[in-house]
């Protein structure tokens, strides 16, 4: 059967990285996907409510729920000061699809250290992407000492659990994926390994309860005790490995928002923004999402890196179950990044968006 994706390009650079993403799945031989992919091009965005009032068309809406296997976002335009009925659509699209999981994996295929040492991160974070802070449950109060800020923050189990769960199953996933890779190529010698973060040293009731629901998901499940090895780590001393140790981490699984702040810490480690892909992950449905805006600075020139998009169409593919598909895309764009004749500005080239996508279909 043929997969059906939905493309929704959004705003700005999005209208050039999803297109080139696009490009790409049409290149996949045939043998690596049962059928060609079939493509909804779907609108929303800022610059579509500014035409129409609507951020997030219901029509898309039911486009994705109705036809699409999964879907592939490009990026908004948020404006910096409040506009009145405008709310986020990609936001809007997590919560009307539950998407409850934000993936970001960060490799270096093989980056160079200081010292000259090659060191390979291959890191995949996983942030709860529904509840914590990011609830938005904020008073604020007049007092006899003047004015204060209360936000609520809240962890229940099932958020919890259902992220916990989805950690776990992505190391096996991840190790599967590993063994289709050629002898040659592969660089990953470890048994697969999630790292719990929290602070349950100080906040003991609300990441206490996260902790020991996590933990709870891989006690309960005999194939992950045999398999997928569990450890803890403080979100301070998360930081201070990841910038140490980045290599010593595999799939790592975090509340709303220490993972919002240690993904980006994260990208940082790998390079461009114009690199780094992320998947909004739920039971029922996903969407592929490269993590950088929609960078107004360089839009409309051909000149935005499309390999996030690229990656982020293939995180889609693995998550839908298309793994040689996917590990296809991230050899080939692995071998152009490491030619590197064949680049874009951020990355220190002198190529199109076109020529990059061009250079990956040649390397599938
Ligand atoms: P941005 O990610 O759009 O750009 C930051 C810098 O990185 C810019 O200099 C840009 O040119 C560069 N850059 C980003 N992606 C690139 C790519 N693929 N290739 C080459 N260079 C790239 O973040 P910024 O400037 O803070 O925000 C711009 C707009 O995007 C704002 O309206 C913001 O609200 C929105 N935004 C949307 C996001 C989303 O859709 N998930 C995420 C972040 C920002
Ligand atoms: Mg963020």
């Amino acid at each position: 059967r043929a997969l059906t994706i939905g493309l929704i390009p959004a705003d700005g650079i999005g209208r050039e990285v999803i297109p080139a993403a696009r490009r790409v799945l049409e290149a996949l031989p045939s043998g690596l996907l049962a059928a060609r992919p079939r493509f909804v091009d779907l609108d929303a965005g800022f610059e579509y409510f500014q035409r129409h009032g609507v951020a997030l068309p219901e029509e898309t809406l039911a486009a994705l729920k109705g036809d699409c296997d999964g879907a592939l976002f490009g990026a908004v335009s948020s404006p910096s000061h409040k506009v009145a009925g405008y709310s986020s659509p990609i936001v809007g699209l997590r919560k009307r699809l539950d998407l409850y999981a934000n993936v970001r994996p960060v490799i270096s295929g093989a980056a160079a250290t200081a010292s000259g040492a090659r060191r390979a991160i291959d890191m995949l974070i996983i942030r709860e992407n529904t509840e914590c802070l990011y609830i938005k449950d904020e008073e604020l109060h007049d007092g006899p000492d003047g004015r204060y800020a209360v936000a609520k923050r809240r962890i229940s189990e099932r958020a919890s659990r259902r992220v916990g769960e989805m950690a776990f199953a992505m190391a096996l996933q991840r190790d599967g994926m590993r063994r289709l890779a050629p002898e040659a190529e592969r660089t990953w010698k470890a048994r697969p390994k999630v790292t719990i973060v929290h602070k349950s040293n100080v906040l003991s009731v609300t990441d206490g309860l996260w902790r020991e629901t996590v933990r709870g998901v891989h006690a309960a499940s005999a194939q992950y005790r045999d398999a997928v090895d569990v450890e803890e780590q403080l979100v301070d001393s998360m930081v201070y490995r990841m910038f140490r140790e980045p290599e010593a981490f595999d799939v790592v699984v975090a509340p709303n928002m220490y993972g919002d702040i240690i993904s980006d810490g994260a990208a940082a480690l790998v390079g461009s923004l114009g690199l780094v892909p992320s998947a909004n992950v739920g039971d029922a449905f996903v969407v592929g999402e490269p993590v950088h805006g929609s960078a107004p600075d360089i839009a409309g020139r051909n000149i935005a890196n499309p390999i996030a998009a690229i990656r982020s169409a293939a995180m889609l593919l693995e998550r839908l179950g298309c793994e040689p598909a996917a590990l296809a895309i991230y050899r080939a764009v692995d071998r152009v990044l490491a030619d590197g004749r064949v680049a874009t500005p951020d990355i220190g080239g002198r190529s199109t968006t076109t020529e990059v996508a061009d250079a990956v279909c040649s390397q599938l």
